[in-house]
């Protein structure tokens, strides 16, 4: 199975120079990776042109943090997944927590979801509950997100999937508030029973399951050993180097 490391750099750096020093440093400090393993950078929309436009390598791989669940046309403001290839970007984040907020429900994030994976976009679809109450709630709510997202989905298109775990509780904060290994594991097997329900076990094991969340150097490792997970989605660790960095290393050798 593949590893992922995904940098979602929301919505920062404030400028295009500074966001070249981050990826300059970035790839200065980057350790040498195996070929399984998969370093995604999101940057805004404004900054992923001249991102990638300025990158020859092969180890990094680009994603955008959103896009439209239209083709192209009138519809201001937006992105679609066509503008998004041409830059070079191979990724797609959908469903982020930060989105739901601004508005976005289940049924919007299908027609994105679908769209997306129509087109053959690697899509990260988030999920994630805001509570953790004593009944388990929690667990069907993840279980209706994810069924929501991708009902109906033609199994062939799984192939490009990816599962992105958020618990909006564990966003944001350091990494003392991250969630257990032991809470994480429990999840990720709930979540791939549920995907399994959706897709068959041969393919549902092939889809990977990242974690997000105040992931840091700190925790990383025992989150990558112990969380059965195939790596994480990366918020601010990501636009500091040097710990992006070390974070990239203990995925690719745990
Ligand atoms: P964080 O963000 O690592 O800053 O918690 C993760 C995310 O929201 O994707």
């Amino acid at each position: 199975m593949k590893r992922y490391i995904v940098a979602n750099w929301k919505m920062n750096p404030a400028t295009q120079a500074a966001a070249r020093r981050i990826f300059d440093s970035i790839k200065r400090t980057m350790p040498r990776i195996k070929k399984r393993t998969r370093v995604v950078i999101c940057p805004s929309h404004v900054h992923l042109s001249y991102i990638t436009r300025r990158y020859r390598g092969r180890t990094i791989s680009f994603g955008a943090q959103d896009c439209s669940e239209f083709p192209e046309g009138s519809h201001t403001g937006e992105n679609s997944i066509n503008q998004l290839r041409d830059l070079d970007t191979e990724y797609v984040i959908l469903g982020h927590s930060e989105r739901r907020e601004l508005g976005e429900d289940n049924a919007r994030i299908r027609a994105k979801v679908q769209h997306a994976l129509a087109l053959g976009m690697r899509t990260i679809l988030c999920v994630g509950e805001s509570v953790r109450d004593q009944e388990g709630e929690y667990l069907s709510f993840i279980a209706r997100e994810i069924e929501s997202a991708l009902h109906a989905t033609p199994e062939r298109r799984v192939s490009r999937l990816v599962i992105a775990y958020e618990p909006v509780w564990a966003i944001g904060r350091g990494a003392e508030d991250a969630m257990t290994p032991h809470e994480l594991h429990q999840m990720t097997l709930f979540i791939r029973k549920t995907l399994t329900k959706l897709f068959g076990k041969k393919r549902a094991q092939r889809i990977p399951v990242l974690y997000g969340g105040s992931v840091e150097e700190n925790n990383v490792l025992m989150l990558m050993r112990d969380g059965n997970v195939d790596g994480f989605l990366v918020g601010h660790a990501s636009l500091e180097p040097k710990q992006f960095s070390s974070i990239i290393k203990v995925v690719d050798t745990v």
